[in-house]
């Protein structure tokens, strides 16, 4: 029997031997299902044949093959045409969309359309929609306003699937899947229904086997919440008081498994039925994601996630370019971690003006060239453009594709078509290769999510904390790769861990190996105060890694009003920083003291220590420190352990490498509206222009640079 991995090892040199011209896919999967690398780009356009009447498929077909497109997204929001009323399903519009497309040699990934049931589903089984944090049932008429427990919904939702499977596993063109849409932006991913109760139940019974167990570990003894029957264990409603930080960890541990197991219902079908097929689904990254994404995505064929930059513009506040780019550059990074590394492709990258009921700004000349370089420069190995035509309906009205609403082409049109063109020049290679890190970040889901159970400071978020860690090390353009506590850190000389609220005995055996092997680790304040049953420890804090610090914490205050600045000393030297949200006054046993407190209560007490621990250092940051000297402390420490990047490198412009044996790129990106100019070290050839550069390389406003070694 030929399994789905040796079909796809196998594929293209089938079809060659055949005479015929191997399927996109066939090719590209080689590489990616065996962890190496796609050896095709997919380019393409999410496309709504479902939203436009059937005499323009052609004209955008072929429109769609004109501007260098290879693949089209589709029907991942089309169930109520495709089941229009309980089984009775029609799928031979979507077939006819599919050969129209085909003619023109663009291929189709199908997406199963779970995230939106129609409103015969929702009037027959008004069970299955969603209850929101506070108890409120979620209305129909939007989308993602299901529950992921309940069975009647995933019934149906595998019940389409299954037939569209059947449907199209042998259409020509047909060549992947998007499993449903964005299972989680921030708290929607949440349902807390009575179905998901009685599934939080099981869940428990599984994971602690006896109710002793849950009470010893969630601490039921207080506020008289002994359970003795599993059925009386709640979700963490509006209880007039605060859940079992336990409970409340548990619970999103929960709702995460429900929409994994949700979506492995559909995989299972998928494998089955489509073994040609790849199988993916689309998030959006750190920080918003907050479902584990290493659950979701462990068995499907790669990563995928959606991009757009103007929302960041309209809600980042003050809306720096840095801050933007910043920002995007951690959701390309964290989604790449979800796969140890291996590429990854956008499924929709903006394309125009984003927006539902606000517009963003519009995208300035060459910003959506510099955004799509930004993605392939940080592992991107493909990338769809959302969306084709604008809609003239529906509640994304506002969100500006390639053909305007009169059809005519977007401002952004021409551009997007030349950088297609680009990207097919610059070869297979560069798509093989790997993102260069020199150090990593921790992005922990548990301190994540007990974070936003308990901020501790009204104003502390772990989303803001992560993403100024992130902001900070990668102003040294070093390379940076975020990923779990429980990662292998033995491939990195750095490891950084923003606001380690919950540390495992794992996690701390890791970081532990990594320091006694030489590693240098950077522990934010919070450390290790609580267990990963949301208990706080029992010892003094930093908790299990106290020796692994070398100090102990002596108090810690959350930071309200006061003015607090932090003064460092020789390894750090430089201006006083302001210490904003929290202090950790730590007391040191080994360590040496770094920087101390200028005022307040712990005035000239320590902020920042360091430890030499086996062969390496480990650093505690006990200062919520402003961003310019997060960033010069972040470098100054980087530097210790000589990671310094080559290039030298102006505010708003980012440096990104990739690498396959012994041939890099290197993307230059100017996020700025103005001229920059990087310094680079060495002879360079611009694989865009021909040109050779060395010592000062100038980028017009939002230039993108592809260099290579010369
Ligand atoms: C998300 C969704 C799309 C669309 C865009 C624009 O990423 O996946 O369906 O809604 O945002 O809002
Ligand atoms: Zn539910």
């Amino acid at each position: 029997m030929i399994t789905r991995r040796l079909f796809l090892a196998n594929a293209s040199a089938l079809f060659a031997a055949a005479g015929a011209r191997a399927p996109l896919w066939a090719l590209s999967a080689r590489g990616i299902s065996d962890s190496s690398v796609p050896s095709v780009m997919l380019l393409g356009v999410d496309y709504y044949p479902d939203q436009t009447p059937e005499t323009l498929w052609e004209e955008d077909a072929r429109m769609i093959a004109e501007t260098g497109f290879t693949n089209v997204r589709v029907a991942e929001f089309a169930w109520s045409l495709m089941e229009p009323s309980e089984a009775k399903f029609d799928f031979a519009w979507l077939h006819r969309a599919v050969v129209t497309l085909q003619k023109h040699g663009i291929q189709v990934i199908l997406g199963t359309p779970s995230a939106a049931p129609p409103p015969w589903l929702t009037a027959k089984y008004p069970d299955i929609l969603m209850v929101n944090d506070q108890g409120m049932t979620v209305s129909p008429g939007g989308r993602r306003f299901t529950c992921p427990t309940n069975k009647v919904y995933r019934r149906l939702s595998l019940d389409i699937a299954t037939e569209m499977a059947r449907s199209f596993a042998d259409t020509p063109g047909v060549i992947g899947w998007q499993i449903d849409n964005e299972f989680t932006l921030q708290r929607w991913g949440r349902c807390y229904c009575k179905f998901c109760r009685a599934g939080f139940q099981d869940w428990l019974r599984i994971k602690y086997g006896t109710l002793d167990e849950i009470n010893s570990k969630w601490g039921t003894a207080f506020w008289s919440q002994v359970y003795t029957d599993f059925t009386q264990i709640p979700v963490p409603l509006p209880s007039n008081g605060d859940p079992n930080p336990g409970l409340a960890l548990d619970y999103d541990r929960y709702q995460s498994y429900a929409n994994a197991s949700f979506l492995e219902e559909q995989l299972a079908i998928l494998r089955k039925t489509c073994p040609k097929h790849f199988v993916t689904t689309n998030n959006v990254g750190a920080p918003l994601d907050t479902i584990d994404l290493h659950e979701m995505y462990k068995n499907l064929d790669f990563v995928c996630h959606d991009n757009y930059p103007g929302f960041a513009q309209m809600f980042i506040p003050g809306g720096s370019p840095d801050a933007v780019a910043t920002m995007i550059s951690l959701g390309h990074d964290s989604m790449r971690g979800v796969k140890d590394g291996k590429p990854f492709m956008i499924m929709e990258e903006q394309s125009g003006k984003a927006g539902q009921s606000f517009f963003s700004p519009p995208p300035r000349k060459g910003q959506i060239r510099l955004w799509t370089y930004q993605a392939i420069a940080h592992g991107a190995m493909g990338l769809n453009y959302f969306r084709w035509d604008t809609a003239n309906f529906g509640a994304e009205e506002y969100w500006h594709g390639m053909l305007n609403h009169d059809r005519s082409k977007s401002p952004s049109f021409d551009e997007i078509q030349q950088t297609v063109k680009e990207l097919k020049t610059l070869g297979q290679e560069m798509l093989q290769s790997s993102y260069v890190s020199n150090a990593a970040l921790f992005f922990d889901l548990n301190s994540a999510w007990a974070t936003v159970i308990q901020p501790g400071n009204t104003k502390l978020t772990f989303a803001s904390q992560l993403t100024a860690w992130y902001a900070s090390i990668a102003s040294t353009h070093i390379g940076i790769d975020v990923i779990q506590p429980e990662s292998d850190l033995s491939r990195y000389k750095a490891v950084f861990a923003p606001l380690p609220y919950v540390v495992s005995p794992q996690e701390a055996a890791n970081i532990r190996k990594f320091v006694q092997t030489g590693g240098l680790f950077v522990g934010g304040f919070r450390l290790g105060v609580k267990d990963e049953n949301s208990q706080i420890v029992r010892t003094p804090l930093p908790g299990l890694l106290r020796d692994v610090m070398g100090a102990t914490v002596k108090d810690y205050m959350p930071i309200y009003t006061e003015k607090i600045g932090v003064n460092f000393s020789s390894l750090l030297a430089g201006p006083d920083a302001d210490c904003s949200l929290w202090a950790d006054i730590l007391q040191p046993s080994s360590a040496s003291v770094l920087a101390t407190y200028t005022a307040g209560p712990y005035s000239g007490e320590p902020a920042i220590t360091m430890n030499s621990f086996g062969h390496g250092k480990a650093v505690y940051l006990g200062a919520d420190l402003d961003p310019a000297s997060l960033a010069r402390v972040f470098a100054a420490l980087l530097e210790s352990v000589t990671i310094k990047s080559s290039f030298d490198v102006p505010r708003g412009v980012e440096v990104c490498t990739r690498k396959s044996g012994p041939k890099e790129w290197t993307f230059l990106l100017n996020h700025t509206g103005a001229t920059q100019a990087v310094t680079v070290p060495g002879p360079f050839k611009d694989l865009l222009t021909g040109a050779t550069h060395t010592g000062k390389v100038g980028l017009d406003a939002y230039e993108v640079r592809v260099l290579q070694p010369a």
